[in-house]
């Protein structure tokens, strides 16, 4: 049975709903990660990151890449230069409705401006310091210097959501008559609701002829997605998001979830490769240092990850029961944890996938001992599952590699360096490395000293968290290992006070797992 199958309820419910909407066949994906994104309290990104970010971008498939505001340093005109001379789609310089933010957009070859427009009272009159009817003019000045020195202009309404529509109307036929190709609604300070929404942009518009009307969303009261989508049901045929919904305060429109509810549940096209999402999402990640949460919608680690016995029963039956879409179909896969929640039906699949047998007595006993961890507050890794299996089992638990000892130091003249010796098989060996922190470098002489003996196992993912605080904070570290030979992949953890031990213990736990499927 095809997965819409499961949906068609929902998408039915919604074609009718939207009888009289004005829902567009096809969106632009206007990216604003580079530049609202980057104003994320603590980010700041060096040119050479943007770059990396606005490749990906363009490979996902967006229309505008807003890669900054050239008038605020060189290292900016740099990166929107260097961005510009290497991907496709339409680059984008935010101004202020100044001549001189347009200049320094052409110094960096932007190919189009984004003039931001003040419209509410409280923006003209006291952050500008304007009368409102002043507004208008300057703004088509400025956009008009803009179309004469060749750029495309999109001009959005700075607190337009706090704006009087006719006031706003104003204001849009305005900048359209001076040569805006795009007008922009904002909802700055994030307090539309989806109604309010969709009754504003229908008027607006109905009031504009034929120029294309952007949205742009924050997400101080968590409406973001929901109020882009109302515009886009209203007939806004652009959306400003950003990845991850990174960006001012409680940030922006988040790309993911607008571009996967549009095209999953509306049909509307975005142009976005779809299974591109978390790649695209874990390098932002990377390069901001904004952590994703674990429960965040279609790019969280938790999102297609099932941990009630109740749900991965019915998932194992068929998995529309629990899930919303293919997690294949966005990027990712699914995933099983075992905790407290955990039922006999995962845990044998577990088991069968680790090709280990149990007949339903070992079955139940391995049950009850994986509860009774959760009801520790553990969370029950693979290789902590075999371990009991084997224990159950009445065989020696299969330890392939072990470390005899460790020593790592480091300060501030001293690079981080450290030794290991591990027992390999019955041997020891020992190997030592420097690396970028404690963490890296004990990991490396642990590498190192496997490589020695032919072995060798790719770290997909490492994330360590300080479960509570202080300096005497718990640490989980989790880490997701791949056998090159076997291409199997397992996910291990350890909480520990020290992130050296606990990372350590990880690794070992992991490369065990991955040589007791090898062997
Ligand atoms: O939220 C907003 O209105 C903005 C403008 C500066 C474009 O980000
Ligand atoms: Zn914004």
């Amino acid at each position: 049975m095809p997965w819409g199958i499961a949906l068609s309820v929902v998408r039915d419910l919604l074609r009718e709903a939207n009888s009289d909407a004005r829902l567009p066949e096809e969106v632009r994906v206007f990216d604003t990660t580079l530049r609202d994104g980057e104003q994320t309290p603590g980010v700041a990104l060096t040119p050479e990151e943007k770059l990396r970010i606005a490749v990906a971008l363009d490979e996902l498939g967006v229309d505008v890449i807003e890669a900054g505001f050239a008038a605020a340093s060189e290292g900016e005109r740099e990166a929107i230069r260097r961005i510009a001379a290497e991907v496709d789609a339409e680059v984008c310089s935010m101004t202020r409705m100044v001549e001189s933010d347009v200049d320094a957009a052409l110094e960096a070859d932007a190919d189009s401006v984004h003039v931001v427009v003040p419209t509410s009272e409280v923006h003209v009159r006291k952050k500008l310091n304007m009368k409102p009817e002043e507004v208008p003019e300057r703004a088509a000045e400025v956009i008009e210097y803009a179309r004469d020195h060749g750029l495309v202009v999109e001009m959005s309404s700075e607190d337009g959501t706090r704006t009087d529509l006719d006031y706003l109307l104003e204001v849009f036929d305005a900048c359209v008559e001076a040569g805006a190709e795009r007008v922009g609604y904002n909802d700055t300070v994030g307090v539309m609701a989806p109604e309010a929404m969709y009754l504003a942009v229908s008027r607006l518009v109905d009031g504009l002829d034929g120029v294309v009307l952007s949205v742009h969303c924050h997400d101080d009261l968590g409406m973001a997605t929901a109020n882009s989508v109302a515009a886009v049901r209203a007939g806004a045929e652009q959306v400003h998001v950003t990845v991850n919904g990174i960006g001012e305060r409680a940030g922006n429109a988040a790309l993911e979830e607008v571009v996967v509810v549009l095209e999953e549940l509306y049909g509307v096209d975005t142009g976005i490769e779809m299974e591109r999402l978390p790649e695209v999402s874990k390098l932002v990640e990377r390069l901001t240092g904004v952590r994703v949460p674990p429960n965040k919608a279609i790019v969280g680690e938790n999102a297609f990850t099932h941990e009630s016995g109740i749900h991965a029963d019915g998932l194992l039956k068929d998995e529309r029961t629990y899930e919303p879409i293919p997690p294949e179909k966005v990027g990712r896969e699914r995933r099983f944890v075992l905790g407290k929640h955990a039922g006999t039906s995962v845990i044998r699949k577990k088991l069968e996938e680790m090709g280990i047998e149990v007949d339903e007595e070992q079955l139940v006993e391995i049950f009850k001992r994986v509860k009774r961890l959760g009801d520790r507050g553990k969370r029950v890794t693979e290789a902590d599952l075999r371990a009991i299996a084997e224990d159950v089992l009445g065989r020696p638990s299969e330890r392939f590699i072990d470390v005899e000892d460790f020593t790592t130091v480091t300060g501030k003249r001293t690079i981080p360096t450290a030794s290991v010796i591990v027992e390999l098989d019955g041997s020891r060996r020992e190997a030592a490395s420097t690396g970028v922190g404690p963490v890296d470098a004990t990991i490396k002489a642990l590498e190192r000293a496997l490589r020695d003996q032919g072995l060798e196992f790719e770290l997909v993912e490492y994330r360590a968290e300080a479960l509570t605080g202080g300096t005497d904070a718990i640490t989980h570290v989790d880490v997701k290992l791949r056998d090159p030979e076997t291409g199997e992949v397992v996910h291990s953890g350890s909480t520990r006070e020290d992130i050296v031990v606990a990372s350590l213990e990880a690794f070992v736990d992991g490369i065990n797992a991955l040589l007791a499927r090898r062997r």
